[in-house]
């Protein structure tokens, strides 16, 4: 966004805490598959993978704050507080603003949950973490649509790559939740109910 382009230190802040949010996301929401598919190496065991979702995820967290934060302390951003939280009702860019808070809206339901989750059953708190699929494109769509640095090289390279392990991590997770319906068929055979 070319107007925002003259603001200081705020606006260089909000333009790179934006990006490795994104980027974060994008680990957090992986390994988030990782740790459901019960996908493991010898590298990085079942319970590595999920505490690293989850530290990753409060750090992401502190990241989305610093970009909340600048994108209303900057005087060119000057998004509203009110517009942080609900969407599309900006002033300027009210959809590509309006997209980051639903995103926003839908993270935060995702990490108060999974503090809570032992207040909760484990259908109410999967049916509520499954947002994930929703939240991570519409943050992928805001910074593609309100960035400074769209039109970069360097941010498509980096905003591709996220697509790429996303695109990589669902299509693994479908793949053995096929393979462990295939593998469950004989013994329901077995044990009629
Ligand atoms: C999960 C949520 C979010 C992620 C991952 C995210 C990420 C990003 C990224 C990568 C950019 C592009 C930076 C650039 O290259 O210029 C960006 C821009 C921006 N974001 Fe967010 N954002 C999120 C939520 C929000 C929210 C809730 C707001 C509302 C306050 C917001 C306001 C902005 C603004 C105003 C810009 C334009 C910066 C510019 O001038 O280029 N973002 N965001």
């Amino acid at each position: 966004m070319s107007s925002f382009a003259t603001s200081g230190g705020a606006w260089y802040l909000m333009r790179a805490s934006g990006v490795v949010t994104l980027i974060l996301l994008t680990g957090v929401f992986v390994l988030g598959i990782a740790t459901t598919s019960r996908w493991r190496t010898r590298r990085l065991p079942g319970f590595a993978a999920l505490s690293l979702h989850r530290s990753i995820s409060l750090l992401a967290v502190v990241f989305l704050a610093v970009h909340i934060v600048t994108a209303v302390v900057d005087p060119y951003a000057a998004v509203g507080v009110v517009a942080v939280v609900v969407p599309f009702v900006a002033g300027k860019s009210a959809l590509w603003v309006g997209l980051g808070a639903l995103s926003l809206d839908l993270t935060l339901a995702l990490i108060v949950t999974s503090l809570l989750r032992h207040r909760l059953s484990l259908r109410v708190w999967r049916g509520i973490h499954c947002v994930a699929y929703l939240s991570w494109p519409l943050a992928l769509v805001h910074s593609l649509g309100i960035g400074s640095d769209t039109g970069t090289m360097w941010l498509r390279g980096i905003a591709g790559a996220c697509v790429a392990f996303v695109v990589t991590a669902v299509v693994w997770r479908v793949r053995s939740a096929e393979g462990s319906a295939k593998h469950l068929e004989p013994r329901a055979a077995h044990h009629p109910a």
